[in-house]
Parts: C-alpha cells; structure tokens; sequence
C-alpha cells in the first residue's frame, strides 16, 4: 500500500511493435511489464495492422500484470499516461483509447506523452544526468541529436534526413541474409570480425544532420559486385562486412555527436533508444568520454528499447507542472518536435 500523498502513473506505451505498461510512484519504477510481438518475424519487418490486432490482445493482461507486479491497486492510481506520438497510427490508437477509457471510468487525468522525448528521459529513471544533457536517441524510427536543458525543454538539434540508425543496420542485415530485426545480429558477429577490412563512405551532411541511405546503397552495390566474383562472399566474410559496416555507422553518430558536445560545451552525454544497445555504439562514446571527459550515460537495456517505463517518468515531469490532457485528444503518427 501506498500513502494517499503518493502520485501513481499507469503509463501505456504501444507505438510500434511492442505493448508495454508501467507504474511509476512519485518518479520511481514499481513495475516495467513488455509484451514483445513475435508475430512479425517471418516478414521481416513490423506490419502494422498485425501490431494493431496485437495490441488489442495485449492490453488488458499487459497492464494487469504491471498492477500485480507493482504490488498495488487499480484503485490507487493517480493519473494515466500514453505515448500521443509518434508512430503507427493503428497501434498508438489502442494504447490512447485504453487510456483515455482508464482514465474517464476512474475520472484520473490524463497525460499525452511524446515518445521521443520519453526515450531522452528514460536516462533519469536511474541516474541523474545534469542540464543541459546531450542525447543521441537511435531507434530502429529515428536518429536525432537532442538538447535537453530540463525535463520538458529539449530541443531536437539534428535528426536524420532518410534512413534511421535502426533500419541501416536492420536493411544491412537483410542484404546479408540475417532475420529481422537484424541489428543484434549485425552487432554479433561484428564483434569477432575486423572493422577495417572494408571501407565504406560516410555521408557528410551539414549541421546535426544525419543520412543513412548512402552507407545502405554502397553496401548494395558492393555485395552484388563481390557476389559476381565469389558466390559465396557473404558466407566467407559475414563477420568482417558487419564489423566494417558498424565501424562506418559507428562513428557516423560519434561524429556529430562530438561536433555537438564540442560547439555547445556539454559535457553530460548519453545514448538512447534501441541502438544504443550496440556494442560498437556503446564501446565509442564510453572511450571518447573517457577521453573528452565526459559523463557517459547509457540506460539499462530494457530502457533502452520501446518500454512504458519511460513514458511513466515523462508523464510524472509532465503531472508536476500540472500538463494534463482533455479526452478529445487524438494520437498522432508524425507529430513534429522541434521543440518540447
Ligand atoms: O528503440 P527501438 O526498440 O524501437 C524503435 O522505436 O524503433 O529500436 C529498434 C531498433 C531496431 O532497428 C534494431 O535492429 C536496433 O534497434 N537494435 C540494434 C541493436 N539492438 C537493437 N542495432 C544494432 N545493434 C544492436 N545491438
Ligand atoms: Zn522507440
């Protein structure tokens, strides 16, 4: 039981492929409860009317446990929160009209949570990172850099013009033969190949922008041309192509982060979203930090990738400063944020 002082998010996250409920009491995680999608597998890539038939099964048990696991009661819930945007339209649609639904049968406010900027916060479910943070959000979605002066003034500084970090790694894997989501796999057998055995362009874009399309099309074109040569070039050298090509992609996001962090003065800096679990990624910024004497912060793993944990402690920075939402609310799948 908690005291009646306390304040209790039910916090629902369901923007791509995975259903995820959270209870946070006064900024702290009871519970942390993901139901990851299986279903998409076998087509190698998310479909979204199959993620949205997915959650509405999901729901209800999904957010069951999370109240089981908290150890507390419906009944002591304070205010509901849900990530508004951005996303597939079909499956932020379940997760918003649970909330709302929650919200309106128990008269609880409600809280629209933008999804990237939960992925910045979810650094401060355990640490606590100093104003003004720079973060690197890098989802198999988005690739952006992010000025985070408080809780809800952030600014996005750059952002990628194409391909996020995510879908590289994923359409690399694909070109290799690897199942999807092919990151993890790509990072795998990077780990016992040699970086430097291929050479692949990096973009040079302007500003804090990023794109990845270029790295995507030159790996194309040189494994149909090595193909020509050796049919079975990729079987020979999987683990040098993915470590060359998470070199490549690796220091393409430490680039322009060290431009950020040098031309702003930051020196608390961390990693955020699904690729942030890349061991490549993860080696980089700890080595430059010790270097440029950074304070490197990177989340637990399952903070990292798509969780209502994060949305929960946006939605508790939100519930202080009172910023709650009317019923009428309507998720959306492309919300701007340039500013929070
Ligand atoms: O943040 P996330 O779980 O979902 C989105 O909001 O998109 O990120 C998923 C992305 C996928 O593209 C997946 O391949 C990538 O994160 N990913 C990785 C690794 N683990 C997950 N990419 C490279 N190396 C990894 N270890
Ligand atoms: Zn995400």
């Amino acid at each position: 039981m908690s005291d009646s002082n306390s304040t209790i998010i039910l916090a629902i996250e369901s923007s791509c492929d995975e259903t995820s409920a959270a209870i946070i009491r006064d900024g702290k995680v009871l519970s942390n409860t993901i139901a990851t999608q299986k279903v998409h597998e076998r087509y190698g890539g998310v479909v979204p009317e199959l993620a949205s038939r997915a959650h509405m099964q999901n729901i209800v048990p999904v957010v069951d446990v999370a109240i089981k696991d908290a150890g507390i009661t419906k009944e002591e819930i304070t205010a509901v929160a849900f990530t508004q945007a951005p996303g597939l339209i079909g499956s932020l649609l379940v997760g918003a009209c649970f909330a709302k639904s929650f919200a309106q049968a128990r008269g609880l406010p409600l809280i629209a949570v933008h999804h990237m900027q939960a992925h910045v916060l979810a650094h401060f479910i355990e640490s606590k990172p100093e104003f003004p943070f720079l973060c690197l959000t890098v989802s198999g979605g988005h690739t952006q850099i992010v000025l985070c002066r408080d809780y809800l003034d952030m600014e996005v500084l750059g952002e990628t013009i194409d391909d996020a970090a995510g879908e590289a790694f994923d359409k690399v894997a694909k070109m290799l033969g690897l199942p999807y989501p092919g990151g993890p796999l790509v990072d795998k057998y990077a780990q016992e190949g040699d970086p430097l055995k291929f050479k692949f362009p990096m973009s040079e874009m302007k500003n804090y922008e990023f794109s990845f399309s270029g790295i995507k099309t030159s790996v194309l074109y040189f494994l149909q041309a090595q193909k020509k040569l050796d049919p079975q070039f990729i079987e020979n050298n999987l683990k040098d192509i993915c470590a060359s090509v998470q070199y490549t992609l690796v220091n393409m996001l430490m680039n322009k982060l060290k431009k950020a962090a040098r031309e702003l003065n930051i020196k608390h800096i961390g990693i955020a979203g699904g690729v942030s679990a890349n061991s490549g990624l993860r080696k980089a910024i700890k080595e430059t930090g010790e270097k440029l004497g950074w304070q490197v912060y990177i989340p637990k793993f399952e903070y990292c990738t798509d969780n209502a944990a994060m949305i929960g402690i946006t939605g508790y920075h939100k519930y202080l400063k009172r910023q709650f939402t009317d019923l009428a609310i309507t998720p959306s799948a492309r919300a701007s944020w340039s500013i929070v």
